[in-house]
Parts: C-alpha cells; sequence; structure tokens
C-alpha cells in the first residue's frame, strides 16, 4: 500500500523504513543511543522503544558535546488549534534532553505558516492559538532560564534578517521539488521554508558563538532541515541536526498522523474528562466481532490504538507492557477492560497537564522573545 508525508499531509499507513531511504536520513543505532545512556543515565522510553528512529547527525551532536561544546535544541509548532498528545512528543523529549543535558531550548510558532496555508484561518486566529499553544509547552517543565519562544509575527525583525540570507540561496526549483509546491501556490508558502529555517541558525546570533543545533521533530518536518542544512556553509553555520519520531496514533485506526481538525482522533490538553472517555471507549482496537470469539481467539496489539497509547505514553514500565501485550493476545485481557485503564490514566494526565498549563499562564512572558 502506498504512503505519502509531507509536512502537511500524512496519508496511508508509513512505512518508516522506506522513509528513512527515501528522505535520505540514518537510522538511531543501538550504538548511538549507548552513547546518550552514558551521558544521560537511563534512556528515555521514547529512545528505548525508537519512537525516536531517526536523525541527520545526532552523532555529531555528542562529539560535540562532548569535546564541550553544548548543542542548542530547537523544535516548534503551527498553531492551526489546539494542542492534542501528538504534538506534545517532540517537546516532551525536547524536556528531557534539556534536563540531562542542560541547554538551550528555542520553540518557534510558525502563526505565519499556517495563516499563509489554511485559507480558513485568520492571522488573529492562529496568533491566538500560538499563544495558547505556548502553554502546553511551557507546562511540560522547560528551564525559564534557558528556553526562548517566539512567534514568527512578533519576532520578525529580528528572524527577517536570517530569513532573507537564507531565502537568497534556494531557488524556487528546490522548493518545488522538495515540497512539491506548485504554480497555484501562494508566495508566502514559497518563501516560509527560509523562515522555518531561521532558528536554525539563531542560537548562534542570540548566543554570539557558533553553535550546534538539534531539532527533534516527527520526520515530516524533515524537508524543511534538508534546504536549510544545503544553504548552513554558506551562512557560516554549522548544518542543524536532527532527530525524528514516528507519529502518535489516531484514536481511529492505525493510519498516519493524527490531525488536529478531526477532533475524535486525538485528545486535545483541554479536553475534559468526559470527552476523552468518551474517545478512548470509541476507539478503534484489535478485539475481535464478540466477547466469545476474543476470549478464544486473543486480541491485536499489533493494530490496536489502545495499545499504541500504551506503548507511546501510558505505559513506561517495559515488563507491564508485555504483560499487557500478553494478556491481549490470550484473550484474558478484553477491550472494555483495557480501554477503561487507559480512560483512567488518561484523564489524570490530562487533569495535572492542565493545572501546569493554568500556572504557565503566569509565567508565559518570562519565555518570550519579542523585537
Ligand atoms: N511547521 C511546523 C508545523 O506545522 C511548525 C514548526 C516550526 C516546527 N519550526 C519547527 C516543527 C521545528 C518542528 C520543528 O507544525
Amino acid at each position: 500500500m502506498g504512503f505519502k508525508v509531507t509536512p502537511w499531509e500524512v496519508e496511508g499507513e508509513v512505512d518508516y523504513d522506506k522513509l528513512i531511504k527515501e528522505f535520505g536520513t540514518s537510522p538511531l543505532t543501538d550504538d548511538i543511543l549507548e552513547r546518550v545512556k552514558k551521558i544521560t543515565g537511563e534512556l528515555h522510553p521514547f529512545l528505548r522503544r525508537k519512537i525516536f528512529f531517526s536523525h541527520r547527525d545526532f552523532d555529531w551532536i555528542l562529539d560535540m558535546y562532548e569535546k564541550g561544546v553544548p548543542f542548542a535544541i530547537y523544535t516548534g509548532r503551527g498553531p492551526s488549534g489546539h494542542t492534542h498528545l501528538g504534538h506534545m512528543m517532540p517537546w516532551i523529549f525536547c524536556q528531557y534532553l534539556q534536563e540531562r543535558f542542560d541547554v538551550n531550548m528555542y520553540f518557534q510558532i510558525t502563526d505565519d505558516e499556517k495563516f499563509m496555508h489554511r485559507r480558513e484561518l485568520t492571522l488573529e486566529k492562529t496568533r491566538h492559538y500560538g499563544y495558547d499553544n505556548a502553554l502546553d509547552f511551557v507546562a511540560l517543565g522547560f528551564d525559564p532560564e534557558k528556553t526562548f519562544i517566539f512567534s514568527d509575527i512578533d519576532y520578525a525583525k529580528t528572524l527577517y534578517g536570517i530569513a532573507v540570507k537564507i531565502a537568497k540561496n534556494v531557488t524556487f526549483s528546490t522548493v518545488k521539488a522538495v515540497f512539491g509546491f506548485t504554480n497555484s501556490t501562494n508566495i508566502g508558502m514559497i518563501f516560509f521554508p527560509a523562515i522555518q529555517g531561521v532558528p536554525c541558525f539563531l542560537p548562534s546570533e542570540l548566543e554570539k558563538r557558533k553553535a550546534p543545533v538539534l531539532i527533534p521533530a516527527a520526520i515530516d518536518q524533515d524537508p524543511y532541515w534538508r534546504v536549510t542544512r544545503d544553504v548552513a556553509e554558506k551562512l557560516g553555520y554549522y548544518k542543524p541536526a536532527a532527530i525524528h519520531n514516528i507519529f502518535f496514533p489516531s484514536l481511529e485506526g492505525p493510519s498516519g498522523k493524527m490531525s488536529a481538525s478531526v477532533g475524535q482522533s486525538a485528545i486535545f490538553t483541554v479536553d475534559t474528562p468526559e470527552k476523552v472517555r468518551k474517545k478512548v471507549m470509541n476507539a478503534f482496537t484489535g478485539g475481535r466481532e464478540t466477547v466469545e470469539e476474543q476470549k478464544k481467539l486473543g486480541g491485536n496489539p499489533q493494530v490496536c490504538t489502545v495499545f499504541q497509547y500504551f506503548y507511546f505514553l501510558f505505559e513506561p514500565d517495559d515488563a507491564k507492557l508485555e504483560e499487557r501485550k500478553a494478556a491481549c493476545k490470550s484473550g484474558e485481557l478484553l477491550c472494555g477492560y483495557c480501554k477503561k485503564e487507559l480512560a483512567d490514566r488518561l484523564v489524570i494526565y490530562v487533569r495535572e497537564h492542565q493545572e501546569k498549563r493554568e500556572k504557565a499562564k503566569k509565567v508565559l512572558d518570562q519565555f518570550l522573545l519579542k523585537d
């Protein structure tokens, strides 16, 4: 079956090994994971479980770090709506990296991109969502001394000076080939890859040193780094390094990335407990038609979104995850019960997150860069 991955749409069942080849990235090897473990102590479950599975030059980032040259972390958010758990995967990972490596973190809000890309969105809306989404980011526990958040619109003066240097070195035929732009693409979007490239170089400007930059992000954002890497050295910067995660599962089935526009397929950070429970109870599972059949034949955790939720975020203990899998396959653990367990955990998680999110409102200003 075919699949398609671009920064704006993901379709079909993604074959990640094939994607590594198509994009020209490298698999995250056990060697690299060993090196990370030496520095950080315990490995994050996202690394242990290969949820972060691919990279560009992450080994070089570690080389530099070991030589005493700290890297900066860069990630971002296109604010087209509320934040869901899929958006937070790279952010959770960034927080772990910041804590373990004690490094600076830069977070770009592309309110310009989402406005230009989505016909129905006004600039007021994307800017509003931008700061709303930033609360979810701050709620994850970043260090206010070392974390810098900016909206493209509100920090445009600083960003623009670097963007034009990138833009001058990228042709229309390159972005057409990389992003699939056509003659009917608006010219804002054609320029936009230059803007998303800027934070790869911003740490060098702000920190007044040639700074290595590591970008944790879902693999669909990789085309931007390909373009930015091509111009980096010409402009006197290091090529940005990247580490890529696979897509968080949609509650509606095992194909593709979760969409912020489809309310039922994702858990949003602003969802009420009732909403969370309802979505989990309606989730696509690997269960059989009837309870009798399931008791006899067992379920299929491989295709089950409920199991995937445990795997991604809600069962960090490997042994317990294996127990759950075995119990499902043997027919002993039925979907209704398993869903209820997940819903209970999710409700607690979302409630705790919302409390932190409330607190983030008071401190958000400390994190913001503005012109
Ligand atoms: N384009 C991204 C989106 O639509 C937002 C973004 C900007 C981003 N800079 C980034 C994502 C860096 C990951 C890493 O969501």
